[in-house]
């Protein structure tokens, strides 16, 4: 039960996000790279979705072995994205519109072609020797996109722990001198008026003593018992947190914690001192495969509901959770847990199928017009470091088709195509050659196309946001779960003092049935949403005209159709 009371809710709580990759969202200066100049003009269109804030992927200077997530300068902005005066403009802009900022923190690791990685492997006698996990004989951990965690530098003679590429090397967050250079990016980022961090696989920061040997047999995360959730994450984290407590705005701090369980989490945001506003949770996408994985498994919705729900309960009184099904790590939602040959009703359904619960919905550039997988001729076309060692290891024995097929599922690509704006050359994301390929389906899935079409996904999208944001029941209410077995249905409940709201919502191909809960049967409720009805019928917003209906014992629903009730028992 939600033991807070209303006014105990900040800003985040009622807020939604939009995550931008930069790269491939908006070519404001046709060099075919999505840039600050884009953002700018895009800024609009985003406050129009009805989110609240924008969350940015890095947009520091970067080699881009890992797209931005290796930084090799924390205070500045990638030459190909602007400066810091077009950042300051864009936060200028943002703000008046009413948008928030919050910017990717990402300090497990730097560049290799940071500074302080260049000064650091010169020698032992280097100031910066310490700033870097440097060892004489590597341990048997591996590194998250494969192959071992250390790599040898000729200089120093020594090897050098890196849980990512081999171009990002981990800091060593045991030096109280690495600490200070992070809280001075804090401030430096604080003081130009930014709201909030996404912390970047903030649960690897401290790793355990000694850096013992890991379970020889795991692949990829064979040592990840020594360096999730470690020894002195809390009391880091806490150093970071004062600082963003020094500054009288409501600062947010969102954590990425891969696989960190939902009861460790919890504790990372409650208790007398959290470290953490929320952690983004990795269970629910696990109901196919992660790009870590070479295999294939096909949807389960009982599985994603399973963690759903583990979660909503986990957080349920004084926890809050991100939502979220696509980020730049994740293949397209409706070529995963959806279909591509429903695509518009199977978009629809997804999001209704967590926009609704309880905590932040997240919703990353393209989602929101329903982008799909991309399907690339050959491995060479691919730029995901993941997506290449994943291709290279495993199942090289494999037909070619099947191997592609793989990639197609599981690669991090997918979702870093540039956004189809409209059907113009290019997709309206430039006037020039962008800088990845585009899905050739952007003639047909575009905005421009969408903002036309009155029953479009991207429509749906606002009109969900608006919705959760005008019901406090959906904004505040408990949640519960009904027919967790059921293989195709996935049917929750939001509850605050006697106002309820039931999300009916399948995720099947094939017509469905599914069974309401006691309370609902034979009883006249409100229908707030249905996807295979008018839009016209709810985006009014006014509940009086909302339809009315009696309900029958068990609904009978179609392909991926999704219904909201709203009831008072
Ligand atoms: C996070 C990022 C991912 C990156 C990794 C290493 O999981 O979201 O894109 O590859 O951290 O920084
Ligand atoms: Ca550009």
């Amino acid at each position: 039960m939600t033991t807070r009371t209303e006014k105990q809710y900040r800003w985040f709580h009622r807020a939604s996000l939009y995550q931008i990759w930069i790269r491939s969202f908006a070519d404001g200066n046709g060099d075919g790279i999505g840039d600050l100049y884009g953002v700018y003009e895009k800024l609009p269109y985003i406050r129009d979705l009805g989110v609240d804030a924008i969350w940015f992927s890095p947009i520091y200077p970067s080699p881009n072995a890992d797209y931005g997530y290796d930084i090799s300068d924390y205070k500045n902005i990638h030459p190909d994205y602007g400066d810091l005066a077009q950042f300051q403009k864009v936060l200028n802009r943002a703000h008046e519109l009413g948008l928030r900022i919050i910017m990717d923190l990402v300090i497990n690791h730097t560049s290799d072609e940071h500074p302080w990685f260049l000064e650091s492997r010169k020698g032992e006698d280097n100031p910066y020797r310490d700033y870097y996990i440097w060892r004489r004989r590597p341990n048997n951990w591996n590194s998250i996109f494969g192959g071992s965690a250390w790599a040898y530098e000729g200089t120093r003679g020594q090897y050098y722990l890196h849980l990512f590429a081999k171009k990002q090397p981990d800091l060593n967050m045991d030096n109280p001198a690495v600490r200070e250079e992070i809280k001075s990016i804090l401030r430096f980022w604080l003081d130009r008026g930014v709201d909030g961090f996404r912390m970047d696989v903030i649960n690897f920061i401290s790793k355990r003593e000694g850096l013992p040997d890991g379970i020889p047999w795991l692949p990829a995360i064979n040592g990840m018992m020594h360096f999730k959730d470690g020894p002195h994450l809390q009391e880091y984290l806490s150093e970071f947190r004062s600082v963003c407590r020094e500054y009288d705005r409501d600062i947010v701090q969102i954590g990425e914690g891969p696989f960190t369980e939902a009861e460790v989490a919890r504790r990372y945001i409650t208790g007398r001192k959290p470290v953490m506003d929320m952690m983004i949770s990795f269970d629910h996408m696990l109901a196919d495969c992660f790009y870590t994985e070479y295999l294939h498994r096909p949807f389960s919705l009982v599985s994603m509901k399973k963690a759903f729900t583990h979660w909503q309960n986990t957080m349920a009184d004084k926890g809050w959770n991100t939502l979220y099904l696509e980020n730049h790590d994740h293949p397209r939602i409706i070529s995963r847990y959806g279909s591509e040959s429903w695509w518009k009703e199977s978009g629809k359904a997804l999001a209704v199928s967590y926009i609704f619960q309880r905590g932040t919905p997240f919703i990353y550039q393209g989602q929101e017009i329903g982008m799909t997988n991309i399907r690339l001729r050959s491995i060479r076309d691919y730029l995901d470091e993941a997506t290449i060692q994943n291709f290279e290891r495993f199942f090289t024995k494999d037909p070619m088709d099947k191997r592609m097929n793989r990639i197609y599922h599981s690669s991090r690509d997918s979702s870093r195509t540039p956004m189809q704006w409209s059907e113009e050359r290019y997709a309206g994301f430039s006037t020039v050659l962008p800088w990845f390929s585009l899905n050739p389906n952007y003639h047909a899935i575009n905005v421009e196309e969408e903002e036309r079409d009155p029953e479009s996904i991207l429509k749906f999208y606002r009109y969900c946001l608006a919705l959760r944001k005008k019901s406090r029941t959906i904004l505040y209410g408990d949640y519960r779960e009904y027919e967790p077995g059921n293989r195709q249905v996935y049917l929750y409940e939001r509850s605050l003092k006697d106002n309820h709201c039931l999300i009916v919502c399948s995720l099947s191909k094939e017509p469905a049935r599914v069974r309401l809960p006691e309370a609902y049967r034979n009883r006249k409720v409100r229908r707030m949403l249905n996807n295979y009805e008018p839009m016209s019928l709810f985006d009014h917003l006014d509940p009086e005209r909302y339809p009315t209906e009696k309900l029958p014992e068990k609904l009978l629903l179609h392909p991926y159709e999704a219904r909201i009730y709203q009831i008072r028992y």
